[in-house]
């Protein structure tokens, strides 16, 4: 009898990962498929040719004689730290000694929140989604769901509200898709070009907000970072000038009075005179660059297919400019993936206020108002905490009931006086974070096909009032608000994860569950 045997990494896995390899291979084979001692196995022959070639979690399928490595597989032996020089000549399968999340252009930019792209790679598998799909991710950051959807050949459209993002989202997209020799070439050409520009140049030519600036930066930085930035404008072709600044934006923190623990932007207690900006940058790069150009060894660019991020409001989807390739598609998305936002979520704009400074990307005055827009932002003054509260008791978002009386409960156990003004403003930043997904899954569910499915990856989160522990679990509040939006509920899956690779933090174990929705 025919059997496919698909073969386990050798690296350590989490048991949601497990789950999610059960669940790809029947989506992908079309059966079930049993334990093997090194893998996973199922009977009969592969009659879907591409499906091994589309597999997440495995390091190789063998069916008889034939061999294939998963396309995942090949860009995980690319990435840093498995070897950086994957030979299928001299070892057909890889071994790797540990997932890599940063293969390709993923590791272009440390972005806050960013999630593992073999998740989305995975979900596109359990959605069946074939390549040519159209995937939208509603709150794209910095580019995982675009990255993987070029890697595997979808067309994904992305929108964030954080112009960084979707800065760091073209660029992994611009990166991925340059001529690899051309890439390498401009990489070492640019080294050469910034020496030259290091002591000619004044240091305001290219930097905004000069003033500001200073403040966060010696001197002698803000002059080598202007000099890096005039070098960058002789790069063609053009789409490689933003991927250099973002590389540059992934090292400023590190050059800066900035405090690197503190996702806040806080001042170091031991600031420097100098900091060395180039050498730092320029290791930077070559690493980046590398890491793309090994990927491109194996896996190319799909014909055909897009991949955008867009700036703008995912609650009024209508109100994004599309690009004029992506319009016609407006109605007709065949899914969306996403990990959206924590209802007190990271402060986005702050953590990253010197690169949107130094980038022209916003003005700082400009930065309390933008980081107001987001959803999940935790800042609110007393006034509205009152309104929202208003706004909470009248159920003026009209939430279904079980996520208003939640709401309604968190806000009697917040009413002690002992309370500091965050734990006040927990009921209404969690109902204002509800009302705004609301919005969220009414404005998506207008651009995805009927039937279509919407992935969601997201956390359960706790505070503590009246000196009680009260979990919020996001997951199911979410589900239920989309619910009532337009969407049906198929499926909750719980993912647990701890640090995979350090024992002494193995005790730390994080909860998060992938919500999977249908378009009604
Ligand atoms: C968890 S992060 C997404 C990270 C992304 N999956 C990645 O891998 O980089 C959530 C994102 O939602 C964005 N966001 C928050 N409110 C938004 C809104 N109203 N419209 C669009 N994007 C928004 C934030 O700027 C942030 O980039």
């Amino acid at each position: 009898m025919k059997m496919v045997r698909l073969l386990w990494h050798d690296y350590r896995y989490f048991p949601y990962e497990r789950g999610l390899a059960k669940r790809e291979a029947r989506a992908l084979f079309g059966r079930a498929p049993q334990e093997d001692p090194d893998g996973l196995a199922l009977q009969g022959a592969c009659e879907c040719e591409d499906a091994p070639s589309r597999l997440t979690y495995f390091k190789a399928a063998l069916a008889g004689q034939v061999l294939v490595v998963p396309d995942q597989a090949k860009l995980e032996a690319t990435g840093n730290g498995n070897g950086s020089a994957w030979e299928p000549a001299r070892q057909p399968i890889p071994s790797l000694h540990r997932q890599c999340t940063r293969y390709s252009a993923h590791g272009l930019h440390e972005y806050r929140g960013k999630f593992n792209p073999q998740v989305v790679r995975a979900i596109g598998n359990l959605l069946r989604l074939e390549p040519g799909a159209w995937v939208l991710d509603p709150f794209c950051g910095s580019g995982t769901t675009l990255l993987e959807a070029a890697h595997i050949g979808w067309n994904g459209l992305g929108v964030d509200i954080n112009p960084l993002a979707v800065l760091i989202a073209n660029a992994k997209i611009a990166a991925f898709n340059a001529s690899p020799d051309e890439f390498d070439r401009e990489c070492e050409a640019l080294a050469k070009r910034h020496d030259a520009a290091v002591d000619g140049l004044d240091c305001q030519e290219h930097l905004p907000e000069h003033g500001y600036l200073q403040k966060w930066f010696p001197l002698p930085v803000l002059r080598k970072l202007n000099a890096i930035l005039h070098a960058i404008t002789s790069t063609r072709p053009a789409p490689l000038q933003d991927v250099f600044r973002v590389i540059l934006s992934d090292i400023i923190r590190d050059v800066s009075f900035q405090d690197h623990a503190d996702l806040r932007i806080r001042r170091r207690k031991d600031p420097a005179q100098d900091y060395p900006a180039v050498e730092l940058f320029l290791e930077t790069l070559r690493a980046k660059v590398a890491s793309v150009v090994r990927a491109r060894k194996h896996i190319q660019p799909k014909e055909g297919a897009i991949q955008y991020a867009i700036f703008g409001d995912t609650r009024d989807i209508y109100s994004v400019t599309w690009p004029v390739t992506a319009r016609r598609r407006f109605q007709a998305f065949d899914a969306a993936i996403t990990s959206p936002p924590y209802a007190t979520a990271m402060p986005y704009l702050d953590t990253q206020r010197l690169s949107l400074a130094i980038l022209g990307l916003i003005e700082s005055r400009e930065l309390r108002h933008g980081e107001k827009r987001l959803i999940g932002n935790r800042e609110i003054q007393d006034n509205e905490r009152l309104y929202l509260e208003e706004e909470l008791r009248t159920n003026a978002a009209q939430l279904p009931e079980n996520a208003s009386r939640f709401c309604r409960h968190l806000l009697a156990l917040a009413d002690d006086p002992k309370h500091g003004f965050r734990r006040r403003n927990v009921p209404a930043l969690t109902y204002k974070y509800l009302a705004d997904m609301g919005s969220m899954f009414a404005s998506t569910h207008r651009v995805i096909k009927a039937g279509g499915g919407y992935a969601l990856l997201v956390g359960r989160n706790s505070t503590t009032l009246k000196g009680k522990q009260v979990l919020i679990d996001t997951p199911a509040l979410l589900a239920d608000v989309a619910q009532s939006r337009g969407w049906r509920l198929e499926e909750t899956l719980t993912f647990e994860t701890y640090h995979r690779y350090d024992v002494h933090q193995s005790n730390s174990i994080r909860e998060e569950a992938l919500i999977i929705l249908r378009a009604n």
